[in-house]
């Protein structure tokens, strides 16, 4: 096997089987070996922030760092030859093959769409707080999903779809992702930005694909990402009725979805629900609305805390960094920490000492870091202001009320 493709399987290996030590080492030795150090040394660290007396990992360490402190003219030392066959034969009970057909609750992939049905591994608890959503969700969604008979005694049905809004970052891609795997189903996942140029060609045909290809995969959830952008009032007149048409194919699926496709869910994300055709909204189609925030306290501890995982730390005080980022989204406090693992990672390279991520590198990464939500609750608040009449709005309304008292 070549070694880039070894390398990739190992590492695959780890990410999951994240706490197996020695299968971290060894990827780290391969990659060093190629002469991947900074990749090598962040290995490194993890290891030995799971195990600080490891001794392979403290010899790693030291050659990675020695290689990186080098001035950079100097050739890197010649690759020590190393034994494929051998490593092949250490890590065959560990690394798992190249392909495999895992039996999953609901049907396979049906072969036509594996490059756009997804299997997500995310379940609702790793989404950090959202704990009203989630309930919602169980209610309008999970529950019904899961007791079809219970359901149908009750003439509910899990049919229709649901629209997650919110300010950017806040999490409804990921909370859609969760759904899906919170059922086993499968997850299509349409940006109507990216394909709006094709529908407009031939959209109905488009459309009806994409409709036909979730119900192939069902149990699935078919993911309509920037809802927004088929909205006609935002649309110049050039192209309205073109985007017409489009909404239209889209009404017609959604309301053959809510007829005769049993196990396809439709769920729809969007910044700006006010810009969506009111058409869209109406009963068996997209209509339960639900409210994405910012994260709480709570949420943004848990975020973090995910967002560290798996990186070496020292000394975080979670609850002056949750103190210090009301109104940061969950992508904003992504940032905070992806800049600060960077600060400490390229203070160890500069050094040739190893450090771990510590408050300083936080404190950093929050003065780079603003957050960004800021102009959307401007927008929000003009809305709730004039255009709430029916309702659809109350969760946000509420929440905006609840925020000025505060
Ligand atoms: N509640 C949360 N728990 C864990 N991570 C979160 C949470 N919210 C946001 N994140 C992190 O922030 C990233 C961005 O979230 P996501 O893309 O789902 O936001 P979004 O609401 O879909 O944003 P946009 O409106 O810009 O599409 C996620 O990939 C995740 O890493
Ligand atoms: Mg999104």
């Amino acid at each position: 096997m070549a070694q880039e493709a070894l390398i990739r399987e190992i590492e695959a290996a780890v990410n999951r089987a994240p706490d197996v030590v020695e299968l971290r080492l060894h990827l780290a030795e391969l990659l060093a070996t190629d002469g991947r150090y900074a990749e090598a040394l962040t290995h490194c660290s993890t290891v030995l922030s799971q195990d600080a007396a490891n001794r392979t990992a403290l010899v790693l360490l030291q050659r990675c760092t020695a290689a990186l402190a080098a001035p950079t003219d100097e050739k890197a030392p010649p690759p020590v030859e190393f034994d494929w066959r051998a490593a092949e034969e250490q890590v065959a009970e560990i690394i798992e093959p190249e392909f495999i057909e895992v039996e999953h609750a609901g049907a396979g992939i049906s072969d036509a769409d594996y490059d756009v049905v997804q299997r997500p591994d995310v379940r609702l608890a790793d989404v950090a707080g959202m704990a009203d959503v989630k309930r919602q969700l169980d209610l309008a969604l999970l529950g019904p999903m899961r007791n079809p008979e219970v359901a149908r005694a009750f003439n509910l049905s899990a049919r229709g779809g649901l629209l997650l809004y919110g300010p950017p970052g806040c999490g409804k891609t990921f909370l859609a992702r969760a759904v899906s795997g919170e059922i086993g189903a499968s997850f299509y996942p349409v940006a109507i930005s990216d394909v709006l140029d094709l529908w407009l060609g031939n959209s109905e045909r488009a459309l009806h694909n994409i409709f036909e290809a979730a119900r192939r995969n069902a149990p699935c959830v078919l993911f309509f990402d920037e809802m927004d952008a088929l909205g006609l009032r935002r649309s110049s007149l050039s192209n309205s009725s073109a985007l017409r048409v489009v909404v239209n194919a889209l009404l017609a699926e959604l309301d053959s979805a809510t007829s005769d496709n049993e196990g396809v869910y439709v769920i729809g994300a969007t910044n700006m629900p006010w810009d969506i055709d009111p058409a869209l909204r109406r009963p068996g189609r997209l209509d339960r609305m639900i409210f994405v925030s910012l994260p709480d306290a709570e949420a943004r501890a848990e975020i973090v805390r995910l967002h560290l995982r798996d990186r070496p730390v020292t000394a975080i005080d979670l609850g002056s960094v949750v103190a210090r980022t009301e109104g940061y989204s969950g992508a904003d406090l992504a940032q905070v920490c992806a800049t600060a693992t960077q600060l400490a990672m390229a203070d160890s390279v500069r050094t040739g000492q190893v450090r771990p991520v510590s408050m300083p590198d936080i404190d950093a990464g929050l003065a780079q870091t603003r957050p960004s939500a800021g102009p959307w609750f401007d927008v929000a608040r003009n809305v709730i202001e004039f255009g709430n009449s029916d309702g659809s709005y109350d969760d946000l309304a509420k929440y905006l009320r609840r925020k000025k008292f505060r």
